[in-house]
């Protein structure tokens, strides 16, 4: 199957999905603005929402997933990228008391690149991070310019991989993660391998993963 039928196929499925979730959540919707329901079915009524609503945005993530990538390659800089990064994760670090240092090299180069693709690549990668840290750590990101690359890497102190794990990460739908369904990795050695770089990840369990993203300047 090529790219085009395949972004077809899962476009279609999502929509034959989409109509009959669509129908559902309205009259869920409807029947809980009914003040005389009792606690238990007003909770179910609201668990059948809450889902759907779920379902509904892992469907985006797929569409998504399915489409083929257009970059726009402009001179990124590196150091808004990276600040822009830390700002969006910033609540969700404080409230999981985790400590992201930056560390890049003055002067910088500017990269050609797609700024929102490699955002959202650094941004699966540090998320990881975070969410491999459930009691509090550090991560560390640096940036420097090296051999003709762009090296940046993520450090952090979270609860590491066996080897066996390790293997898998770059797979379609592979996550050890209740309510994930694991395209971070994938999608963002995608991004990556766009721009003809690489990205390497090693980890020690209970003790974190470092992971390296290589980008041809
Ligand atoms: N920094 C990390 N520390 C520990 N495990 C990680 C890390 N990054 C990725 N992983 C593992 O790789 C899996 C796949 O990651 P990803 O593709 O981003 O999907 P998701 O985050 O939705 O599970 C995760 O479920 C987790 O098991
Ligand atoms: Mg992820």
């Amino acid at each position: 199957m090529n790219d085009i039928d395949f972004e077809k196929l899962v476009f279609g499925m999502a929509h034959q999905i989409r109509n009959p979730c669509g129908v559902i959540l309205s009259n869920a919707s409807q029947i809980l603005k009914n003040k005389k329901l009792d606690d238990e079915t007003a909770t179910s009524l609201q668990a059948i929402v809450n889902s759907i609503k779920y379902l509904d945005a892992r469907l985006d993530e797929f569409v998504e997933f399915s489409k083929p990538m257009i970059l726009n390659f402009k001179e990124v800089s590196i150091s808004h990228l990276l600040q822009e990064v830390t700002a969006i994760v910033r609540d969700k670090s404080h409230l999981q008391r985790v400590r992201i240092l930056l560390k890049e090299d003055k002067n910088l180069s500017h990269p050609k690149a797609d700024h929102q693709q490699l955002l959202l690549a650094f941004l699966n990668i540090v998320l990881n991070a975070i969410e491999a840290m459930p009691s509090g750590g550090t991560v560390s990101i640096e940036a420097k310019k090296l051999d003709g690359n762009f090296t940046f890497t993520f450090k952090d102190s979270g609860i590491g991989m066996h080897p066996k794990d390790l293997a898998e990460i770059f797979s379609p739908f592979y996550t050890t993660k209740e309510g994930s369904i694991g395209i971070g990795l994938p999608i963002t050695k995608r991004i990556i391998e766009q721009h003809r770089g690489n990205i390497d990840v090693s980890s020690l369990e209970k003790k974190g993963t470092t992971v390296t993203v290589k980008i041809p300047a």
